[in-house]
This record gives structure tokens, sequence and C-alpha cells, in this order.
């Protein structure tokens, strides 16, 4: 497998700006929308939660883009929204399973802001997948035999969409990766061409649909779902490259508990994104899915599980057991592409999290990439340099930044013509 391979996960979730585009009117469609109750018999759910199998029902007839949000509905509480149909992704152009390079995510600013940093998804770009696809395969599938159920779960109120899931990605995959996947809407067989790995969704029995919906892509997955309080909770996941936490800790917590239960919480989140975040989740519509990118240093090569934070079997890991980095090579740029999106027959909120990962010093290759970078480190308040481990790194990293810019610098690099097109 190549270098880059190696690895750790997780979120660092606020890169930076941007911009909430929600207007709430998307709302007024509910009024248009077909009510059917849920709660339907077993024999029929399958169908139900498969859009294709309903046809030109599927088909919107509001035109509207942003579908259903829902928002006067009371807490807890979704009717299906069967006029939103997920527009259908076109082949990627010429992707190749072994040429196909990983998207150059460098989601870093010269300064960094603690805000949910969200923009726009492209419906197209829901899902990528790149030559390192077959590593990350075969990574999961290695941490599912040895890991088992600390890695996914579903509970009662995620099974469904996690069904829907997983006929959303049948959808979205072999239409957008014809080369890596076919699936039959009449059997309900999707096979992966790669491994010849064959799912057969009618055998709602045997098949988890979270695992098989993660055995798909390189993403990890989680599905929130809102109670009657009107908080979302994570009740189902598979979450096996995740680096730094564990879905087994963090199972059917709520959003507040999830970024709040570690020793060192997320930075700012109880005053400033959480309340934020509670506001967002409820309102989010169906057709406006949104995407955020995150960034962490790691001091070790392990896409899955960073180990010098501890253990993955320790009760306890976190930075403050972490030995001081010593070497340049240790040190890895983990960032992630998160995605979230609603699902319009069950209402749960998908929320997918791609980790890129490669060496420091491959990463400080690029131009203006070790200036940018030591910038925003350097302007990460206490809290942030708390919750990333500055401490355990920047007797390392800070030097070795300053060498590689001012080399760039040297060579005629002009700091004036930097491209600005974050998160790139
Ligand atoms: C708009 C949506 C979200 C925002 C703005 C957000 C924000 C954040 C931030 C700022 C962090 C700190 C790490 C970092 O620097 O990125 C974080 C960590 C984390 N987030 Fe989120 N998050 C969001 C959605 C979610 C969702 C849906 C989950 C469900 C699994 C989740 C689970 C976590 C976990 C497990 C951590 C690590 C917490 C720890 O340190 O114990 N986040 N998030
Ligand atoms: C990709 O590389 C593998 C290993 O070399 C090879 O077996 C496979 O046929 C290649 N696939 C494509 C589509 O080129």
């Amino acid at each position: 497998m190549s270098v880059i391979m190696s690895e750790g996960v997780w979120l660092n979730l606020f890169a930076d700006n941007q911009i909430l585009l929600f207007g709430i009117s998307a709302v007024a469609i509910a009024g248009f929308m077909v009510k059917l109750n849920f709660q339907a018999d077993k024999s029929q759910k399958k169908s139900k939660l498969d859009p294709k199998a309903a046809g030109s029902k599927f088909v919107s007839k509001t035109g509207s883009k942003t579908g259903s949000a829902n928002a006067e509905r009371p807490f807890g509480h979704w009717d299906p929204d069967y006029t939103f149909k997920t527009p259908v992704p076109e082949a990627y152009p010429n992707w190749d399973i072994n040429k196909t390079k990983p998207v150059p995510y460098r989601a870093f600013k010269h300064h960094y802001h603690v805000t949910m940093g969200i923009r726009n998804m492209d419906w197209q770009s829901w899902i990528e997948l790149d030559n390192q696809w077959q590593y990350y395969h075969d990574l999961k599938l290695k941490r599912l035999g040895t890991l088992g159920k600390e890695i996914y779960g579903i509970s009662d109120k995620a099974l469904d969409a996690c069904w829907e899931l997983l006929f959303e990605l049948c959808n979205f995959l072999p239409k957008r990766y014809p080369t890596l996947f076919s699936y039959d809407e009449n059997t309900k067989i999707l096979e992966i061409k790669a491994t010849n790995e064959i799912f057969d969704l009618k055998d709602t029995e045997n098949l988890n649909p979270i695992v098989t919906a993660g055995k798909l892509i390189q993403d990890d997955l989680a599905v929130l779902v809102e109670n009657e309080q009107g908080s979302y909770s994570l009740e189902a996941g598979c979450v096996a490259l995740a680096g730094f936490w564990r879905l087994k800790d963090k199972y059917q917590m709520t959003l507040d508990d999830l970024h709040l239960s570690a020793d060192v919480p997320v930075p700012d989140y109880k005053q400033k994104l959480g309340p934020a975040m509670n506001r967002f989740f409820r309102r989010l519509p169906v057709g406006q899915p949104v995407l955020r990118n995150n960034y962490f240093i790691q001091t070790d090569n392990d896409l899955a599980w960073s180990f010098s934070i501890g253990k993955e079997t320790d009760e306890k890991v976190g930075w403050y057991t972490a030995a001081e980095a010593t070497d340049i090579n240790q040190l890895h740029l983990r960032s992630e592409r998160q995605s979230l999106r609603r699902l319009p027959i069950s209402g749960a909120i998908v929320f997918t999290i791609r980790t890129y990962f490669l060496p420091i010093t491959e990463l400080c290759k690029e131009p203006y990439v070790p200036r940018r970078l030591l910038n925003g480190m350097n302007s990460w308040q206490d809290n942030v340099q708390e919750y990333k481990g500055f401490e355990k790194y920047k007797k390392v990293l800070l030097p070795y930044l300053e060498k590689m810019a001012e080399e760039q610098e040297a060579n005629g690099l002009v700091l004036e013509e930097e491209p600005q097109t974050y998160p790139y």
C-alpha cells in the first residue's frame, strides 16, 4: 500500500469561515407533502425506504430546490417527504481506482476562527472516492473483524434511517463510480466490482445496513435522530477510522454530550458552537446538504487509531497521556471532510466523515502551505491549543514550518499571489 496511508481520524470541526445559507423558506412545502403514516406494516417498509421503488411519486411536485425542513413539526416528529428525490450524479470523469488522487483539501487558514464552518454541498460530491479506496476498504474489513460491535451500532430509532441511507448509496454510487459499483433495481443486488463483494438488499434479516454502507465508501458514518426534546442523538454509525474517538464512548449521546463529554471539551462549544449547531440541525432542509473541513496534527502514522493518545483498549485516552514528538517524520496532517444531509423519508441526519491523512513532510512540499499552517497554528487560542495537543508537537513542528516557509520564499514564492481557495 502506498506510504501515505498511515493514518488516524476525527473532528477538528471548526475549520474556519463560512456562511449559513438556510432560509427557512423551504418550509412552506410541507403543505404539499404526501403524508403517510410511517409506522406502516413491515412488509411495505423496504419499498417505502427505497426511493426508486415508488417511481414517479418521488419526482418533486414542488420544483423546490431545497425540499422540506418540516420546520413547524413537533419535536421528535417527521412527516416523510416523498416529493424530494436526491439528484442523480453524473459519472465522475475518468474515475480510476488506481489513478484518481485524493482531493487535496488543505483546510487551514492564516487565522483560525472557531465557527461551524459550513458551506453548501453540490450533490455530485456527496461521497468522494479515490485511489485509496482499496486501502480504506481493507482496513475497515480488518477492524470490523477484530473490533466488531465496538465500531458499529444501530438503535431501534435508527434502523429505518440506516436502510434509507443504504438505498440512497445504491442510487448514488453506481451512477457516480460506475466502474466500481453496480446495482440492480429489480433484484436489489449491489456489487463492488473491484472485490466481487455482493450485497443482497432484500436480505433484511442478515444484512446490516450501516456496516454495508460503511464498506462501500472511505467515510465513517453517523446517523442522528431527533428526540422529543428537539435534540439530535447519535443513534447509528459505522465508525472505523476515527483516530481520536470511539463510537462506543459516544453512542446515543446528544450533540451536546458528544462535544462536551471528553476531559477536554470542544473549544467554545458551550457558549458559541452548541446553540448554533442545535438550531442548524433542527432546521436542516432535505435539499440543502452542507460540508465542513477541519484539521489536526497527529503524532503517529495510524489512520484508524492515533495510538499516541493511548491504546484503543484503554479506558481513558487523551493528549495528556501522549509523549512529546521528537521527530518531524512522526507528524501527520489529519483532515476531515464532513457532510451533513437530512434523509427525506426518515428525517434522520446523516453525517459522513472522510479523513485525509498525509505526512507533514509531504504536505510541506506544497507552495504556501508551510507559512499558512504556521500562521494558523500560531493563532490558536489556549483552549484550541489544549484541545489539539499543541504542546506535544510544537517544538518539532514550528521550527520545521518556519524553515520550509523561508525556503519557499527564498526561492521566489510571492506571498501576495497565494490563491484564496479555501478549503483547497
Ligand atoms: C455542524 C455540525 C458540527 C459541527 C460544527 C461540529 C463541531 C465540532 C468541533 C469544532 C469539534 C472539535 C474538533 C475540531 O476542532 O474540529 C468537534 C468534535 C467532535 N464532533 Fe462535532 N460537529 C458537528 C457535527 C457532529 C456530528 C453530527 C457528530 C456525530 C458523530 C459529531 C461528533 C464529534 C465528535 C465525536 C468529536 C470529538 C469530541 C471529543 O473530543 O470528545 N460532530 N465537533
Ligand atoms: C488496479 O491495480 C490492481 C493492482 O495492481 C490491478 O489488479 C487492477 O486490475 C487495477 N485496476 C484497474 C481498473 O486498472
